[in-house]
């Protein structure tokens, strides 16, 4: 919700996956986001099966007004390489989810944010961009459409750490996915003056849903599909319950104050070794970053600590 008591106006990146999934959910059912448009992007699974289960998703949340459109397949440089072994060979656990049957937006998943963006701009309702793939159809827009960033009011993403990573030991699999693209996000924005939150590993599993909590989800094609989500990630992790994770960093953007940030300057490692993908997250004094013999980097807010319980109980409360 804005100040003013208005839904904030959002658009969800996705490579939908059990998490997006759980992201997408949220924001498609909750009173105080408007969700403008999904855009999809290859990670975890193949572009055609990530536009495949946005559609589904959405279906299931009722929402078959909001445009979802197909983008990048693969990243800019390196080839995609899925995640299977977490999200199950369709990317959303192999449910065998009734599928939706009602068409993609014509558009490229840039110009349909291209356009929302414009139309943004011009009513001045601002749009949260929240990606939760590999940043390959954002660092495509902000190179394409610069001028679309005026439609902008924050960029709020899954991705990096400043600890370990998941893909590797260094990054994170949004990142390790396309790091050319995360670079390429942090200085546009940095140039275009957008501001920049990092929901990255060192909160992302922490929002965990217990079986139990998940099992009280019935009634509706939302609830009970937010059930098996959970159920899913439960059994990949072999635990009593699944983090939402991308379902976080939707959650602070709705409930700010329940996310612990910092601003710190953050690079993304671009060399083809064992630390390629790697974000950077600089902690050093301000006396130090100054004398930094590589000069300034984006200064971004990165997330630190998350209200976990507060987090699980949002999303509980809105996709039952
Ligand atoms: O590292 C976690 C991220 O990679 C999440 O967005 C998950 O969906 C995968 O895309
Ligand atoms: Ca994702």
């Amino acid at each position: 919700m804005t100040d003013s008591g208005r839904r904030t106006p959002v658009v969800l990146d996705v490579d939908t996956g059990l998490d997006d999934a759980c992201a997408l959910l949220l924001a498609a059912r909750h009173s105080g986001l408007d969700l403008k448009a999904v855009t999809c992007a290859g990670g975890n699974v193949g572009i055609d099966d990530v536009v495949r289960n946005t559609l589904t998703v959405l279906d299931a949340a009722g929402r078959p007004d909001v445009p979802i459109a197909r983008g990048a397949a693969v990243p800019l440089i390196q080839p995609v390489r899925p995640a299977r072994h977490v999200h199950g060979a369709d990317g959303l656990g192999d449910l065998d989810w009734p599928r939706s049957t009602r068409p993609t937006d014509p558009r490229h998943a840039v110009e349909l944010l291209r356009d929302v963006l414009r139309d943004a701009a011009a009513t001045g309702e601002l749009v949260t961009l929240i990606p939760l793939a590999p940043l390959t159809n954002i660092a495509l827009l902000l190179r394409t459409y610069p001028e679309a960033a005026a439609g902008l009011r924050e960029i709020v993403f899954m991705g990096g750490s400043a600890g370990v990573g998941n893909a590797t030991a260094s990054a994170e699999f949004n990142i390790w996915s396309d790091p050319e693209a995360a670079a390429i996000v942090l200085a546009a924005a940095n140039d275009l003056g957008i501001s920049v939150t990092m929901y990255g590993l060192d909160v992302f599993y922490d929002v965990v849903v217990t079986l139990e909590q998940a099992r009280g989800l019935s009634g509706s094609p939302s609830a009970e599909l937010a059930c098996k989500l959970i159920e899913k990630r439960s059994e990949r992790y072999q635990s009593d319950g699944g983090s939402i994770g991308d379902g976080g960093a939707v959650c602070a953007v709705i409930d700010p104050s329940g996310l612990t940030t910092e601003r710190h300057p953050v690079r993304v490692e671009l060399s083809g070794g064992w630390s390629r993908g790697r974000t950077i997250v600089d902690t050093r004094t301000a006396s130090d970053q100054a004398n930094d013999v590589q000069g300034p980097a984006p200064v971004i807010q990165v997330a630190t600590a998350v209200d976990a319980k507060r987090y699980a109980d949002l999303w509980l409360a809105t996709v039952r």
